[in-house]
């Protein structure tokens, strides 16, 4: 194939990374020895039973969590070789983060919610937040607050604002976990557009196989072990 992914082109990757919990006398694996390269660009879904280790790996890509070993390099930067202030930097302007339960800040309307990013950087761009307001359907909702808002309507605004300053990598932890399936698709193909839009690859925790089929690749998860990294339409489904 001569449209071979580069080096240049990875823009994360987890080598050998392992997370473990101690609960009482025993230890939890929650992530052992994972390898895992992400290009840019990429749209990738990871699923597997509860527990299995999802939101793990997802806190070690934003660099919210750190593994027991191995490395976690994201944007050309191995995290545990930053500085904090570098790794703050990383997550406020490469990385956007979409979570189950919204995460909105309730006294904040729905435009400064999605201006937030923007704001922490010390930056203003009304007229992109405009065009976020305006691609997730919310600008007759601008100056509501989240309390006023539908649980779909939540999740779009979260959306807009985890995309709102082009991040190079988009994470999100059962983004459409709380809606009905008609609001869930809707919210699937926003996170699809504005990621082809910026060029941001994608990483998506769910438990929804429909919405798993649509990414690029599968990376299945069991007991804190990848079991199956390929094409969604070729995945075996759960080790019996
Ligand atoms: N802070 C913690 N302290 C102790 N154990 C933890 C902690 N966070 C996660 N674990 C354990 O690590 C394992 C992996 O958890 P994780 O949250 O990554 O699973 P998940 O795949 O996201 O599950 P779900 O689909 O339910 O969200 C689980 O056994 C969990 O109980
Ligand atoms: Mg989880």
């Amino acid at each position: 194939m001569d449209s071979a992914p580069t080096a240049a082109q990875t823009l994360a990757r987890l080598t050998g990374a392992t997370r473990r919990y101690s609960r009482g006398a025993e230890d939890v694996h929650a992530l052992e020895n994972v390898d895992l390269t992400l290009a840019a660009g990429e749209w990738l879904t990871l699923v597997g039973p509860s527990g299995c280790g999802k939101s793990t790996l997802l806190n070690l890509l934003s660099g919210v969590d750190q593994p027991d070993e191995g490395s976690v390099e994201v944007g050309g930067l191995e995290l545990a070789r930053s500085t904090e202030s570098q790794r703050t930097l990383l997550r406020r302007r490469g990385i956007g983060i979409v979570f189950q339960s919204f995460h909105l800040v309730p006294h904040l309307t729905v435009e400064e919610n999605i201006a937030l990013p923007l704001a922490l950087d010390r930056k203003r761009d009304p007229a992109r937040v405009a065009e976020l307001l305006e691609r997730v359907g919310l600008t007759p909702r601008a100056t509501h607050f989240p309390s006023e808002l539908s649980g779909g309507e939540q999740q779009r605004t979260a959306l807009a604002r985890a995309l709102v300053h082009k991040p190079m990598l988009v994470l999100a932890d059962e983004p459409t976990g709380n809606l009905d399936s008609a609001s869930g698709a809707r919210v699937l193909d926003l996170l699809d557009e504005l990621r082809r839009e910026n060029g941001s690859a994608l990483v998506i925790a769910t438990h929804d196989a429909r919405l798993a089929a649509r990414a690029d690749r599968l990376v299945r998860l069991a007991d804190g072990r990848i079991v199956y990294d390929g094409r969604p339409q070729d995945d075996p489904g759960p080790p019996r």
